[in-house]
């Protein structure tokens, strides 16, 4: 198994992963919410194998077991396998995206909602992104999500107001700059690298993929700083996810968004 950058493993063998999307993470409930929304848009109907790599905890494996379909969940972290793994209603294995250990053509769909964040070397997130399309049948769908290039800046400005403290705004401007966030020394994310829509597009046309369409997850909404009031408020979330729904697919938002979400087939 190609190696894991230690500060991402020790980053997630913290442990925070499994509540991230149902809590521990202010805008986590909607980035779920949207992911399943934009994945659901296009699955077909069950009976399908999935292929959930990087699939953390198992977060979106176990919605997609409770609608019929067949999940197994790949993830380089021993802790992330050992919880997915205690669910019990789906299978979890440790791997790498770099080097799938599944055949070649046996999955219908792809879930990469992860990896991508975590692979610096452009040569990494190719080989991530060719495993996937050697895991899939001819026409097998994926839906591969991204952090946005202006996500930290927009979030340590807007929402957190932390970008004035130690490290922030160097971090913050190398990301920009370059792509690359090396934030876990000043207790901020860990190691990950934040793409522009178009790069993307390009990064998965180049794997052998068809043109994707490429969504705005969260849209404007992740940027409210009280976002967890507004979410118990039934009236005030629809608000949020109606936000979210608005601007979805429009190209000026797409760089300030939170996550990306590219969604296509192996031709
Ligand atoms: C932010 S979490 C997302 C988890 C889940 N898929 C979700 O959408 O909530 C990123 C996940 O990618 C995994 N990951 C990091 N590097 C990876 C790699 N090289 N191959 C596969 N998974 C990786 C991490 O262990 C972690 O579970």
């Amino acid at each position: 198994m190609p190696e894991l950058d230690p500060a991402i493993q020790a980053f997630y063998e913290r442990g925070s992963e499994a509540g991230r999307l149902t809590g521990g993470f202010p805008s986590g409930p909607l980035e779920l919410e949207r992911t399943r929304e934009l994945i659901l848009r296009v699955l077909p109907e069950p009976p399908l194998r999935v292929l959930d790599v990087g699939g953390g905890a198992g977060i979106h494996a176990s919605w997609l077991v409770e609608l019929g379909y067949d999940v197994h969940l790949i993830d380089p972290v021993p802790l992330h396998i050992e919880q997915a793994a205690a669910d019990g209603r789906f299978s979890a294995e440790r791997g790498d995206a770099r080097d799938l250990p599944v055949d070649d053509g046996t999955y219908d769909v792809v879930l990469l909602l992860g990896p991508l964040y975590h692979l610096l070397d452009p040569s990494d997130r190719g080989l991530a992104l060719q495993e996937a399309r050697r895991a899939l049948r001819p026409g097998g769908l994926l839906f591969a999500a991204a952090i946005a290039r202006f996500a930290a800046l927009l979030d340590m400005l807007v929402r957190l107001g932390t970008l004035h403290a130690q490290g922030a705004m160097a971090a913050v401007t190398h990301a920009v700059r370059t792509g690359e966030f090396h934030g876990a020394h000043h207790g901020m994310f860990t190691n990950a690298y934040f793409h522009l829509p178009g790069e993307l597009q390009t990064e998965i046309t180049d794997a052998g993929f068809a043109a994707p369409s490429v969504f705005n997850i969260e849209g404007p909404s992740f940027l409210v700083p009280d976002f967890e009031q507004r979410w118990a408020d039934p009236s005030r979330r629809q608000a949020l996810l109606d936000a979210a729904r608005l601007v979805e697919s429009d190209p000026g938002m797409l760089a300030a968004a939170s996550h990306l979400l590219a969604v296509t087939h192996r031709p």
